[in-house]
């Protein structure tokens, strides 16, 4: 287990760290190799990570895995990660459970290989008590998809007379949303320099805290993750008022 350190403030730590794992492709072409072997490295990165927040009392991580967008790839790549998130979870998911994680999918998981679906339905199921750390995966995620199919099904409600136009508010909306039940991402992480969002929880990061590093993603350490959260304690988080309150 990893301890906290001491220059980090335990009371002042994210609840809840997102992040966009991005340079898989450009860490393995510097490198001379297939762009999978860094999906593979990314792998490990992610799953150090989890395993660095849970010791260091973060309550929830979730990983952008796979975009709407990223179905324009390459068929051999795509099926590569689709058999390499398969791979992973079978092989994980013992683990992970023995050490109380919590695992969620947001997505639309709909059209994903079925034996995919069968062992993240599993996985899901399994780990559904647990309580150390809840892992979310968003995987053919996209925000517009996400706000697109709440406000269909926000619709439907009123159109079955089950709530009034004038009843609409945040709340409703949020319901509606794959995030329902989790509170917002207090930080978010994106490696390899890209500073762009690439449709990843837009309602859910309104007020969240961004930080960007050119660490490449699987190169992207215990280290690098403390530096993160020591530029995060050192924000000023005041949600629209003039000073940041204590509550916040
Ligand atoms: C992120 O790394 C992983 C996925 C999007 C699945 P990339 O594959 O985007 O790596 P780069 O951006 O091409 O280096
Ligand atoms: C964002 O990375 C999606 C994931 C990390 C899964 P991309 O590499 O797909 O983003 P863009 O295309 O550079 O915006
Ligand atoms: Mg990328």
């Amino acid at each position: 287990m990893t301890k906290l350190p001491p220059d980090l403030n335990p009371q002042n730590l994210p609840q809840h760290v997102a992040v966009i794992m991005d340079g898989n492709g450009r860490w393995a072409n510097s490198r001379g190799l297939p762009r999978i072997a860094g999906h593979r490295q990314g792998a490990r990165t992610l799953k150090e990570l989890l395993r660095c927040c849970k010791d260091w009392g973060i309550k929830a991580l979730t990983a952008y895995a796979f975009s709407t967008e990223n179905w324009r790839r390459p068929v051999d790549e795509v099926d590569f990660l689709m058999l390499l998130f398969e791979r992973l979870l079978h092989r994980e998911l013992s683990e992970m459970h023995q050490e109380g994680v919590r695992i969620s999918f947001i997505g639309d998981l709909s059209v994903l290989p079925k034996s995919l679906q069968t062992e993240m339905e599993r996985s899901v199921k399994e780990t559904l008590n647990n309580q150390a750390i809840h892992f979310t995966v968003a995987v053919n995620y996209g925000s517009r998809n996400e706000i697109t199919k709440a406000c269909r099904q926000v619709a439907e409600l009123v159109q079955r007379g089950e709530l009034s136009a004038e009843e609409v508010n945040e709340s409703v909306v949020e319901k509606q949303l794959y995030t329902a039940d989790t509170p917002e991402p207090d930080l978010l992480i994106r490696t390899s320099g890209e500073m762009r969002l690439s449709n990843f929880l837009l309602w859910q990061m309104a007020y969240t805290e961004m930080y960007f590093t050119d660490i490449l993603w699987p190169d992207f350490d215990t280290e690098a993750f403390y530096q993160a959260l020591l530029s995060y304690q050192k924000r000023d988080r005041r949600f629209g008022q003039v000073k940041a309150s204590l509550s916040a």
